[in-house]
């Protein structure tokens, strides 16, 4: 059992750390946080020890988290910078600042730190999350496993190259399955369904089929065939969708998610 230490106790912080616990994980958890009130909160839900001093957080550390926005990253690394100059061991960072790479990262702070990076998703608060690691080439095979480990305790984990991080991060949002979701049942309410049956009928029609595919050996193409009859509803639905620009919006809503995380690279 390692301490995994964590700098930031926001979202995406709380989110892993109720994956964690539903995954009875046997880490010491600890948070450090600027605001008091997220550190009491964060130990009342999560029973983790929490830790206002960032040097006495550092100087614990196992593994190291660094979950502040990409804008604060570069102030908070000054300061674990000093507190690493006051622990003098080698450790282990894994940053979560999106866009944010690791030559940036190293650059802030050297050796005896050790850098990687990992993208989690907040539905690992339920034990369903995925996410996204990459590590610098020099890195030991068991700090690679300690981190792989670390974060498939709640969810599934991919290793992909540094290059492909920005293209990941913009796609794997679950936060277009929750808009797609709100739209879609939007749009149905205007059509006559209350709003509970809107956000099932909905819900079903995002989510049911893409688990059931992802479960199952059917390849996408064969289940849109057998969803959408031609010249049937669904089918019809479908085109106009497409011919009203959906491919369209994507492709300019995922331009603007890779020119954000390229920002964030000089912040
Ligand atoms: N949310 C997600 O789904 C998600 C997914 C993957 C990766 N990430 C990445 O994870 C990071 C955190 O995202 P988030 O959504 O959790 O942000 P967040 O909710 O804003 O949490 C960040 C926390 O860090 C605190 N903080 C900022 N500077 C600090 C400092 N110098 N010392 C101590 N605490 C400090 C913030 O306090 P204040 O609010 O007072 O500033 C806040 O409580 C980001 O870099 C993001 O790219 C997020």
């Amino acid at each position: 059992m390692s301490t995994v230490v964590f700098l930031g106790g926001g979202r995406i912080t709380s989110a892993m750390l109720a994956g964690l616990r539903l995954g009875k994980t046997r880490h010491r958890l600890v948070v450090h946080d600027c605001d008091p009130g997220k550190l009491r909160d964060l130990k009342k839900r999560y029973a983790v020890i929490v830790e206002p001093d960032l040097t006495r957080a550092v100087k614990q550390a196992g593994v190291l988290i660094v979950a502040v926005r990409p804008s604060s990253v570069r102030e908070l690394l000054q300061m674990v910078g000093k507190a690493i100059g006051k622990v003098n061991r080698r450790l282990l960072v894994v940053s979560l600042a999106a866009g944010v790479p690791l030559q940036a990262l190293s650059k802030s702070v050297g050796p005896p730190v050790q850098w990687a990076r990992a993208m989690p998703s907040p539905v690992c608060r339920s034990g369903r999350g995925l996410t996204a690691l990459t590590f610098p080439r020099m890195l030991p095979r068991a700090d690679r496993k300690r981190v792989h480990d670390f974060f498939a305790s709640f969810g599934q984990v991919v290793e992909i190259p540094e290059s492909k991080f920005d293209a990941f991060t913009v796609t794997y949002s679950c936060s277009h399955g929750y808009h797609a979701l709100a739209t879609l049942a939007r749009v149905a309410q205007a059509a006559g369904l209350d709003r509970k049956t809107a956000l099932l009928a909905s819900a079903h029609a995002l989510a049911d089929g893409i688990i059931a595919w992802r479960e199952g050996r059917h390849s996408l193409e064969s289940l849109l065939e057998e969803a959408a009859t031609p010249g049937g509803i669904a089918a019809a639905t479908a085109a106009k969708m497409d011919a009203a620009g959906y491919g369209r919006a994507v492709r300019q809503g995922v331009a603007v998610g890779l020119r954000r995380a390229r920002a964030n690279a000089g912040k």
